[in-house]
C-alpha cells in the first residue's frame, strides 16, 4: 500500500492518537506539571512501541526524562536517528486562548481551509515529532523500512535542554547514526516547501540590578539616589546604537558573514515586508543597517528584552524607589558566536555601564550555539527530493532564526548533522496563544517522512 493510502485510511485515528497526547499538559518550565511530564513520556514510549520499535525506554535524566526507541533492521544498513520533544510551552495567558490549549479541536482558518488542530503543542513539537511515528507505524507494517532507525524525544527543550548535553555525551554509542532528522521547524507556505539549513544560537541571561537595601518613600529620598528600575532601563537603552547594532564591546567579533553566494541563495525566499507588516500590526519593521529585515530575523545576531519587572504594580499609586529592577534578555546568536563567552560580554558590558549607586548581578540561564549546514548534504538532497515529490515542487533552502540548542551539540558529540525538514508555519502561533497545526501540514509530513527513508537509504 502507498502512503497516501495508508493515510486515507488511518487518518481519523492518527488524529485521535495525537489529541491523547495533546490532552496532556507536559509543560517543561513549570514544576507543578511534573506528573504530566512522566505520563507524557510513558505516553511517548508506548507509542514507539506500538508503532513497531523492537524496544522503547524512558531514561530518567537530572531533569525531564527522555524517550528512546530503536527498530533495528541490518547491520549494514545506515541509521536514521529522529529528534523532537514532548514538553510544551506553558500555555498562559489562557484567557487569550479561544479554547482549552488541552483539549484540541479542529476549526477552519484562512490559512488552513482545510482545517488545523488547535492546542498547545500542536504544531511545536507534539504534532510535527508524531508525524514521525506514525511514518515509522507505516515503514514497519508495509516492510518497507530501509535502514535502521533510532529514536530520541526530550522533555526539556522548552527550557534550554539543560541536562540533554550529559545525555547524549554519556550515550553517544547508543545514539551512533548516520543522519539526523527532526520536525521543529517551519516552511514557508503550504505551497512553498522549504527545507532549513541554519538556526540561530542563543545565550539567555536574567539581570538583577540593586539599589538602596530596602524600598524608600519617593518624596523622601527621589532625586538623591539612584533608582534601579530607571537605571536597568537606561542601560537596556543602551545595548542598541542607531544602526540597530548591538553595542556590547567584541559581540561581533566571532560573527561569520555569509559567502555572497549563500547571502544570495537566502535572498532568494519570497518575503513581502508590506505583508509582514500588516500581520504583525506594526507600522514599520526595524533592521540591521546593511542587512534586510529578514536577513536581520535569521541570519544576523539579535538582542530583545523578554522581560522586565521591578517596583509597585498594583492598583492606585504607591509611592517608592524600589530597591530591586530586573529583566531576562535573549542573544540570538550566529556561526561562530560562542554561547558562554557571550554571556560573559554582555556581564563586561552591564557591569561596566551601571552607575555607582547601583549593584548588578547577571545570572546565566541557558544557551547553545548556532546551526549551519549546506545544500551539499546527502540529508539535504534526501529531504529536498521527498518534498518535491509530496508538495509537487522542490523546496526552498531556508534559514531560520529559532533555536534548538541540542542540533550544534549533536554535531560536537555524534559527528553527524541534523537535517531540519519541518512543516509548520510561522503563523501557527507557537508559544502564543491559539497555537495550532494545519491537518494539511500533519498529513503531508507523515506522507513525506517514508520518502526521506528511501532517498537517504538509496543514496548512502
Ligand atoms: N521549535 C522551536 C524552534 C524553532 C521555531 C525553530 C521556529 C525554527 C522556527 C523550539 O521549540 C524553540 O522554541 N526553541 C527555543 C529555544 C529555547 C527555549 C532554548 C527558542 O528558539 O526560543
Ligand atoms: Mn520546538
Ligand atoms: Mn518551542
Amino acid at each position: 500500500m502507498d502512503i497516501k493510502t495508508y493515510i486515507e485510511q488511518n487518518k481519523d485515528r492518527f488524529l485521535s492518537e495525537l489529541f491523547e497526547l495533546l490532552r496532556m499538559p507536559s509543560i517543561s518550565a513549570d514544576s507543578a506539571y511534573k506528573s504530566s511530564i512522566e505520563d507524557t513520556a510513558k505516553w511517548v514510549k508506548e507509542s514507539l512501541l506500538k508503532a513497531g520499535c523492537d524496544k522503547a525506554e524512558i531514561c530518567p535524566t537530572a531533569g525531564n526524562p527522555v524517550v528512546y526507541g530503536e527498530k533495528h533492521v541490518g547491520d549494514n544498513l545506515p541509521t536514521v536517528l529522529v529528534y523532537g520533544h514532548y514538553d510544551v510551552q506553558p500555555a498562559v495567558p489562557l484567557e487569550l486562548w479561544d479554547t482549552d490549549p488541552f483539549e484540541p479541536v479542529i476549526k477552519k482558518t484562512e490559512i488552513h481551509p482545510d482545517g488545523a488542530i488547535f492546542a498547545r503543542g500542536a504544531c511545536d513539537d507534539k504534532g510535527q515529532m508524531f508525524m514521525h511515528v506514525k511514518a515509522l507505524e507505516y515503514m514497519v507494517k508495509e516492510g518497507k523500512l530501509p535502514c535502521n532507525v533510532k529514536f530520541m524525544i526530550e522533555g526539556e527543550e522548552e527550557v534550554g535542554s539543560k541536562n540533554l548535553g550529559a545525555f547524549v555525551h554519556a550515550n553517544r554509542e547508543k545514539l551512533k547514526n548516520d543522519i539526523i532528522l527532526i520536525s521543529d521547524t517551519s516552511i514557508i507556505a503550504n505551497d512553498v516547501p522549504s527545507v532549513t539549513l541554519r538556526l540561530r544560537g542563543l545565550s539567555y541571561v536574567e539581570v538583577e540590578v540593586t539599589g538602596p537595601n530596602r524600598d524608600l518613600h519617593s518624596g523622601v529620598y527621589g532625586g538623591a539616589v539612584q533608582n534601579p528600575v530607571t537605571v536597568l532601563s537606561q542601560m537596556m537603552a543602551k545595548l542598541y546604537d542607531d544602526k540597530n547594532r548591538i553595542t556590547i564591546p567584541h559581540f561581533y567579533d566571532k560573527v561569520k558573514e555569509l559567502l555572497p553566494e549563500e547571502r544570495h541563495m537566502f535572498a532568494q525566499t519570497p518575503f513581502s515586508l508590506e505583508a509582514y507588516n500588516k500581520d504583525l500590526g506594526i507600522a514599520e519593521a526595524k533592521h540591521e543597517e546593511g542587512y534586510s529585515v529578514l536577513e536581520s530575523a535569521t541570519i544576523r545576531p539579535a538582542l530583545d528584552v523578554n522581560g522586565i519587572w521591578g517596583g509597585y504594580i498594583g492598583e492606585g499609586a504607591k509611592t517608592i524607589i524600589p530597591s530591586k529592577a530586573y529583566a531576562k534578555i535573549s542573544m540570538r546568536l550566529v556561526p561562530d558566536q560562542d554561547s558562554k563567552e557571550v554571556v560573559d560580554l554582555f556581564t563586561q558590558y552591564f557591569e561596566q555601564i551601571a552607575p555607582k549607586g547601583v549593584t548588578v548581578k547577571v545570572k546565566d540561564l541557558s544557551g547553545g550555539p548556532a546551526y549551519a549546514m549546506d545544500i551539499e548534504n546527502k540529508g539535504y538532497k534526501a529531504a529536498e527530493k521527498a518534498m518535491e515529490k509530496t508538495f509537487g515542487k522542490a523546496p526552498i533552502p531556508a534559514a531560520e532564526g529559532g533555536s534548538i540548542p541540542i542540533v550544534a551539540l549533536f554535531e560536537k558529540e555524534l559527528g553527524t548533522k541534523s537535517i531540519l525538514m519541518g512543516f509548520g508555519l510561522d503563523s501557527d502561533l507557537i508559544h502564543s496563544p491559539n497555537e495550532h497545526y494545519g491537518l494539511f501540514n500533519f498529513f503531508k509530513g507523515i506522507e513525506t517522512i517514508p520518502y526521506f527513508y528511501e532517498y537517504y537509504v538509496k543514496s548512502e
